[in-house]
């Protein structure tokens, strides 16, 4: 398939464009950024400028969107509402004038409001699912809550499939993360070792080669309802201790659990994602701290 990849130069979007590629499809990279990987069609474009949208979308079957402020560590406000809100509005509006059926786009468990948040409140019940409600206090979680209510607001308007994909905290071989650097954390095996620092998280975690694998069935899935939402996880948690103790130790006693969670079972549920699309995680976070 045709297909065009947003911020694919990205830390996330490098390994959605490898796994694309090594499937085939003929990919193109929309980036204000040069990609590392030289052999992928680039073109440098802003999401920002509907006009660039238009143009590189044209002859395009699928858009996977990834481009994004992905966090709100070094932007104010006005500047992540502005890119996520206005660059996501402008994929739809450009997809939709053209025709294109398909769209997929980066959400975030930050949607549920706990990463970020200024005042203390608990889940309604875990592991949190595509039902959870989502809670935001802070502007990037609340720029990707608009981002799933935009994607489904063209599903009812056009002849157009759209997924807002929720994803939690990314780990990379040999790549220290923005959240570690924002936190100052060294390696993998600290943030394994310190339960505090995953918390608002739920110590749901994913390695980037699961997440490119949940994308790319995600661009050939069929018979998806028009707007769908998927929770994309590993199979356990970014500790060495039970789920269920964590929660209660970090968080509460008080917590509902509305499925058994068993062991290091992860408190985020990618059940629907396994059973529509066929989604298997296929590492942890071991792969990565016995590599580091
Ligand atoms: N990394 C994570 O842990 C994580 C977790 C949850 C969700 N996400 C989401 O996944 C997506 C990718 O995240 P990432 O970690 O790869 O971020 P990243 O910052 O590494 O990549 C984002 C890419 O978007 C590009 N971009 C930004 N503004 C643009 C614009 N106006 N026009 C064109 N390109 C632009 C950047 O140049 C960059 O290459 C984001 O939507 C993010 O919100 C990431």
């Amino acid at each position: 398939m045709k297909i065009v990849v947003t911020g694919g130069s990205g830390l996330i979007g490098e390994y959605v464009v490898d796994e694309l590629k090594k499937f085939h499809h003929e990919v193109t990279n929309f980036d204000i950024k040069e990609p590392k990987d030289k052999s992928v069609d680039f073109v440098k474009a802003d999401m920002l400028k509907i006009d660039d949208c238009r143009k590189v979308f044209k002859g395009a079957e699928v858009i996977v969107h990834l481009a994004a402020v992905p966090n709100p560590y070094n932007d104010p406000p006005e500047k992540i509402m502005n890119a996520n809100i206005m660059g996501t509005t402008n994929v739809y509006v450009a997809a939709s004038e053209l025709g294109i059926k398909n769209v997929i786009h980066a959400s975030t468990d930050s949607t549920y409001g706990f990463w970020y948040r200024k005042q203390d409140f608990l889940p309604y019940y875990l592991p949190l699912d595509e039902d959870h409600p989502l809670n935001t206090q802070d502007s990037y979680g609340l720029s990707k809550k608009i981002d799933e209510e935009i994607a489904a607001n063209f599903a009812r308007s056009y002849n157009m499939q759209t997924i807002s994909v929720r994803i939690p905290f990314v780990v990379i071989h040999g790549t220290i993360m923005p959240l570690m650097v924002h936190y100052n954390i060294p390696s993998y095996k600290a943030v394994v070792e310190n339960p505090e620092l995953l918390k608002d998280g739920f110590w749901v975690y994913c390695d980037v080669r699961d997440i490119a694998q949940a994308f790319r069935l995600m661009v050939e899935a069929k018979g998806l309802k028009k707007h769908e939402v998927f929770c994309v996880c590993a199979e356990d948690n970014i500790t060495k201790i039970n789920s269920v103790e964590l929660v209660r130790k970090y968080w509460s006693e008080r917590i509902l659990f509305r499925k058994e969670v068993k062991g290091r079972a992860p408190l985020m549920d990618c059940g629907k994602a396994k059973a529509m699309l066929g989604y298997r995680p296929r590492y942890t976070w071991r792969d990565i701290v016995e590599g580091q």
